[in-house]
């Protein structure tokens, strides 16, 4: 069958990844989408049993450190497209372990742009119809002050922020031309890959793009997150170790909002810009947290807020950065780009996923997840 494009998306057993290959794979017949994943802890291939079967669907078992493959698939595959995921991304592991992080984010990320170079370059046609599409963090920015620990409003409006909680922490907000400012070796790895795709386009003509993201929910996160991690202490009735005093502040979006606009700006965005995607949308995490027993006790048919005593208040992480907030107005006027649901609505649907899907976490829950878990969590 011929394709009219062959795109690779990197690290799309993951969580994010598996919404963006689902969408592809659905949205586009026409184009041919490889999945190339290592399969690490945080890669499962179940996450893809809807689609694993589509004859525009290839899965690729590999490691983005492995350039001579990575290299060698790019031209048998006659590869134009890459959409990057993969990548170590938990805060709490970068603190542990950070070579792991510099070696798959940096590394990684570095492999992938020589051999996207070395193919494309070699082709009469060079970069044309050509696309690499670097998707990283709003950790990168750094940390926001919280300034207004009340809320204020936020000067956004969109249709998910007309949510009955729609507060601003404060009154600065991440931007694409703000500097680098990374705390933690999960955000200093993704911040140095953001670098090196920069520098590939400025030396080497390289057309890429960068987008920076807030915090995502939904459906196939794995539970070392915050979200599913609750979600499912809260079913077994087992503590939430809420890190300091809960006061910190993220900005939530639903992943499939993601997936969309890593779509919208695979094709439209403008080569060598910088996204911002978020969901318009903070929370404190006790605030969040509070929701999430909320709607677990209800949808268990337990009175509600009966599991408020799980909160547990442990030691802080190491450089906790306090407020993250995005200003994604630049992708909303120039690609009219915006969150589809409410905060409300998404979490209703998330909770819901995970209650449903118990044999799912128990999948991954199982092997050394539980080493992990106790690991984490014994000095705190
Ligand atoms: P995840 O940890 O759920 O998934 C990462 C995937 O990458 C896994 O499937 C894993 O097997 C794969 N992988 C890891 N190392 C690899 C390697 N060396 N070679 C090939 N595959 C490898 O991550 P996620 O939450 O889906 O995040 C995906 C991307 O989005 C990351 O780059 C992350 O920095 C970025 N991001 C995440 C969020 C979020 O809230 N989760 C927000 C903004 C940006
Ligand atoms: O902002 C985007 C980033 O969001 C992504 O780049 C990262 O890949 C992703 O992991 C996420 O990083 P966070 O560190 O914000 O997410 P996490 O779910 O680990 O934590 C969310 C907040 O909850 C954070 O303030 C720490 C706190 N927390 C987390 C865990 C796991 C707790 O209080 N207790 C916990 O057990």
């Amino acid at each position: 069958m011929n394709f009219k494009r062959t795109i690779i998306i990197t690290g799309g057993a993951g969580f994010i990844g598996n919404h963006v290959v689902r969408l592809f794979v659905n949205k586009y017949p026409e184009y041919k989408i490889i999945n190339l994943d290592k399969l690490t802890y945080a890669g499962n291939l179940a996450n893809l049993k809807d689609i694993e079967d589509k004859p525009n669907y290839k899965f690729v078992k590999a490691d983005i450190c492995d350039f001579e493959t990575i290299y060698k698939l790019m031209q048998d595959e006659h590869v134009d497209g890459i959409i990057h995921l993969a990548a170590e991304s938990h805060v709490d592991r970068s603190i542990k372990d950070p070579f792991t992080f510099a070696q798959t984010n940096v590394m990684g990320t570095l492999s992938l742009l020589q051999a996207a170079k070395l193919y494309w370059e070699s082709l009469p046609e060079k970069w044309e119809g050509k696309r690499f599409y670097h998707i990283s963090t709003d950790e990168v920015y750094g940390a926001l002050e919280l300034t207004d620990p009340e809320g204020i409003m936020p000067p956004f409006s969109t249709k998910a922020s007309s949510s009955k909680h729609h507060l601003a922490y404060g009154s600065k907000f991440f931007t694409e031309d703000l500097k680098y400012q990374p705390h933690s070796p999960y955000s200093a790895a993704k911040a140095s890959s953001d670098h090196f795709v920069r520098a590939f386009h400025d030396t080497y003509g390289l057309p890429t793009v960068v987008t920076n993201c807030s915090n995502n929910y939904g459906p196939y996160q794995f539970p070392e997150k915050l979200i599913p991690l609750f979600i499912n202490n809260i079913r077994h009735r087992k503590p939430l170790p809420v890190y300091g005093k809960g006061e910190n502040v993220r900005d939530w979006l639903y992943v499939e909002d993601h997936a969309r606009a890593i779509d919208l700006i695979f094709h439209e965005g403008k080569i060598a810009e910088t996204y911002n995607i978020g969901g318009f949308n903070e929370w404190k995490n006790i605030d969040l947290i509070k929701v999430l027993i909320n709607t677990v006790d209800r949808l268990l048919g337990r009175p509600e807020g009966a599991d408020m005593d799980l909160i547990t208040y442990v030691t802080d992480r190491a450089g906790h950065d306090l407020r993250y907030a995005i200003d994604s107005t630049k992708l909303q006027k120039e690609l009219g780009w915006e969150p589809s649901l409410q905060f409300e609505e998404g979490i209703e649907k998330t909770v819901r996923w995970y209650l449903d899907n118990q044999e799912w976490m128990d999948n991954v829950t199982s092997g050394d997840y539980q080493k992990y878990y106790d690991d984490m969590y014994k000095n705190r």
